[in-house]
């Protein structure tokens, strides 16, 4: 409870500091300190016109910084707070630092539901800002360690709250008043639990290219293009077809790259492992139990990295459940590189 107090007292002071939630580690600022919200940006050595989600331990401090939630944004509150779904607000003017929300007229709001974040937050007692506690463009930390990896010496403090439990991010979406609700990212929270309170649940269209709908790139490209966000070092590239076709495509390539004296993994499905032949075939989980993708997803992409694999493939999932969200990353990570095999 003592180091909660001293890194609570931290905050209040404009420091920075990470802190586990139940998707990812947040690092955090009071969000209407400019001088600390940039502090942020600067360690994490990110683009100042992407906002930050602000978050909360109590839905009393709303008021102080939205005005007008309609009735849908109420009841998603409701039903998923406090947990992994980020609402966009409408923003209540001089409020809340610019540079949380980049000049917006909105606020992406989130109350998260682990324990140590919640004390946290109430023990600062006022809004944070928090994204995820990674550098920009690396996989986002799932354990403190791997905050530690990235931003060492960069900031005030670590709470560590052991490995998270989702593993991917909050899902982002704006609620309408005609019942629609908007994906903006997805995430824990799936479009079919949205579902269960919404009339309709949609897309945001600006997603189309993460879901593989875009037209698809048939061959590895260079890296570093625009829309890779959480880039592993080595070239990754998803595969999707059926376990015998899209292995038989992959261990062909795997021992190409073998031979040039590239360094491999594989990332699969806990059904398909056996299939693989490459430096480390990294699980990630059943394909029965999505959620344990999830889970695992950012800490396999980050071994990856530890054993120097230059050449990396991973599996394709179906988009039911979190499936939606581990694509979402998957893609990001393999700068839209996906490969469709006919039998
Ligand atoms: O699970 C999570 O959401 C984690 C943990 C730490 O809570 N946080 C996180 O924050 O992922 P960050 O900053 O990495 O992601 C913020 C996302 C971005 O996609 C950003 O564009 C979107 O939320 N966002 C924030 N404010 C927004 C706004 N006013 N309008 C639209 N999108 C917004
Ligand atoms: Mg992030």
């Amino acid at each position: 409870m003592e180091h909660l107090k001293v890194a609570a007292q931290l905050l209040q002071e404009g420091s920075i500091v990470a802190f586990p939630t139940e998707t990812v580690y947040g690092l955090g600022a009071d969000a209407r300190n400019t001088t600390a919200v940039e502090a942020v940006f600067a360690a994490k050595g990110r683009p100042s016109d992407n906002p930050l989600i602000v978050h909360i331990a109590d839905r009393k401090q709303l008021d102080a910084f939205t005005e007008q939630v309609n009735d849908l944004s109420n009841k998603l509150m409701d039903t998923f707070w406090p947990g992994p779904l980020t609402l966009i607000l409408p923003l209540k003017e001089q409020t809340l630092s610019e540079k949380v929300t980049a000049g917006l007229d909105t606020v992406g709001v989130r109350m998260p539901d682990h324990p140590v974040a919640l004390k946290l937050i109430a023990a600062a007692d006022c809004p944070i800002a928090a994204p995820s506690a990674n550098r920009s463009g690396r996989p986002s930390p799932t354990t403190a360690s791997h905050v530690q990896e990235d931003l060492m010496g960069r900031i005030a403090g670590i709470v560590d709250g052991g490995p998270t439990g989702v593993g991917v991010e909050s899902t982002v979406v704006q609620a309408h008043h005609d019942g629609t609700v908007t994906i903006l990212r997805p995430g824990g929270i799936t479009a079919e639990q949205l579902g269960e309170v919404a009339a309709k649940v949609q897309l945001d269209p600006g997603l189309a290219i993460d879901s593989g709908s875009a037209a698809s790139i048939p061959a590895p490209r260079s890296p570093g293009m625009k829309y890779t966000h959480y880039a592993p070092k080595g070239e990754l590239c998803v595969v999707q077809g059926s376990p015998n076709a899209v292995s038989a495509y992959v261990n062909g390539a795997l021992e190409e790259a073998a031979q040039r004296g590239e360094r491999t993994a594989v990332l699969a499905f806990s059904e398909h492992l056996h299939l693989y032949r490459a430096d480390a075939v990294y699980s990630l989980g059943s394909l029965d139990r999505l959620a344990e993708g999830a889970h695992r997803l950012y800490a396999a992409l980050r071994s990856c990295d530890e054993i120097g694999a230059s050449v990396l493939y991973a599996e394709a999932c179906p988009r039911n459940g979190l499936g939606d969200a581990i694509m979402n990353r998957l893609l990001k990570a393999a700068g839209h590189r996906i490969i469709h095999i006919a039998e």
